[in-house]
């Protein structure tokens, strides 16, 4: 039977919002201080994966502390980094230091970028989001990027029966996904955190041409 309550680790300490849909979710636990996702670094996949581009526009939707988009915007990559919890907006801002400006407080669900991304980078933010959400997840993924722009990032795979982290079974993902993006690229983690160590793949999809969401 499936349940959506958060999963609580031995040890971690009681929260009062158990709803991950709220914004108060997230708030809470990064005024607590309690963010076992926090990778506190830059993964390898990630940085591999920008020294084999060139520069495009970059979306970085649920990015918690940022890391990666301070990363970007060291290396003059025009990047847009946003979350709907307003202390994990602080939190980036402190992170990102002389780039704080690339950071906003905003919902994926009804944001307007900037620009059009040429990419737009997943790190557990589909994991984030209960099931109920993911067709709209990439139903918005589809919105936001142009033909042949790229989702790319870690995913979570293999169900979970709490969340978050929401993890989805690869074959679910892959039908999920595949109507409006094509797999390119599918790859093993080497340096994942506790949370996710074992389960998290680099996929990296291209929009396809044939719809627009
Ligand atoms: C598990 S954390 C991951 C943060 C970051 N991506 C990382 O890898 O450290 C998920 C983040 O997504 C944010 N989030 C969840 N739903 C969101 C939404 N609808 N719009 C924007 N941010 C959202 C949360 O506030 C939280 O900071």
């Amino acid at each position: 039977m499936s349940d959506s309550r958060p999963t609580v680790p031995p040890g971690a300490p009681e929260f009062e919002n158990r709803d991950p849909n709220a914004p108060g979710f997230w708030d809470e636990r990064f005024e607590r201080g309690y963010m076992p996702w926090d990778q506190a670094g830059v993964p390898a996949s990630f940085k591999a994966f920008v020294e084999r581009h060139a520069p495009m526009p970059v979306l970085i939707p649920g990015c918690g502390s940022a890391y990666e988009a301070w990363w970007l915007a060291e290396r003059g990559w025009p990047v847009r980094a946003i979350d709907f919890a307003a202390n994990a907006v602080e939190a980036a801002r402190a992170q990102l230091g002389a780039h704080a400006d690339v950071v906003e407080v905003a919902d994926f669900f009804t944001y307007q970028p900037p620009f059009e991304p040429g990419w737009i980078y997943e790190r557990a933010f589909m994991c984030a989001l209960p099931p109920s959400r993911r067709d709209e997840y990439v139903a918005r993924m589809a919105a936001l990027l142009p033909v042949g722009g790229l989702l790319a990032g870690f995913f979570f795979i293999g169900a979970t029966p709490k969340g978050p982290p929401f993890g989805i079974e690869r074959a679910e993902l892959d039908a999920l996904l595949a109507p409006h993006f094509e797999l390119t690229e599918d790859e093993p983690v080497n340096d994942s955190i506790a949370v996710f160590a074992g389960r998290e793949r680099w996929l990296t999809w291209r929009r396809r041409g044939a719809t627009k969401a």
